[in-house]
């Protein structure tokens, strides 16, 4: 298996309710190691460049005022196969859809407050890693 990296936010709708220990507990659960953290305002320029493939998309302009309603903890994890295996640990993105065990089926609130967000494959890994940290601030 190939050790990776992926990028992983905890939402505001998650910093709001106190439940990030929680939700890091689960990542590290399913065998996920946080090598780089942070908590941070997203300002609407973040938001926006983010998701900027979703911009065509109806709910993006609600997606930015909810990106920056809060604080966010973004973060890198690590982990054999660890695109994959945050995605599973995270569960669909609407919680009506997300499996038993997952964090979106335990946490989230609905399709758009749904606690946590993962990269999706390798290349968008490395690029939202990219976006908030310096390698240097990235530790084994
Ligand atoms: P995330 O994994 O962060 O990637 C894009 C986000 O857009 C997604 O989680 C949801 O929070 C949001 N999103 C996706 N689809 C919808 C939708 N149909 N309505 C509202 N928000 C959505």
């Amino acid at each position: 298996m190939a050790l990776e990296r992926t990028f992983s936010i905890i939402k505001p709708d998650a910093t709001a309710r106190n439940i990030t220990g929680q939700i890091v507990a689960m990542l590290e659960g399913a065998g996920l190691r946080v090598v780089a953290q942070k908590r941070i305002q997203m300002t609407r320029q973040q938001a926006e460049e983010f998701y900027g493939v979703h911009k065509e998309r109806p709910f993006f302009g609600d997606l930015c005022d909810f990106m920056t309603s809060g604080p966010v903890v973004v973060q890198v994890l690590e982990g054999d196969n660890a695109i994959a295996r945050n995605r599973e640990v995270m569960g669909a993105t609407n919680p009506e859809d997300a499996a038993e065990g997952t964090i979106r089926k335990a946490f989230a609130e609905n399709i758009e407050r749904n606690s946590v967000h993962g990269s999706d494959a390798p290349e968008t890994a490395a690029q939202e890693i990219a976006y908030f940290f310096s390698g240097s601030e990235i530790t084994g």
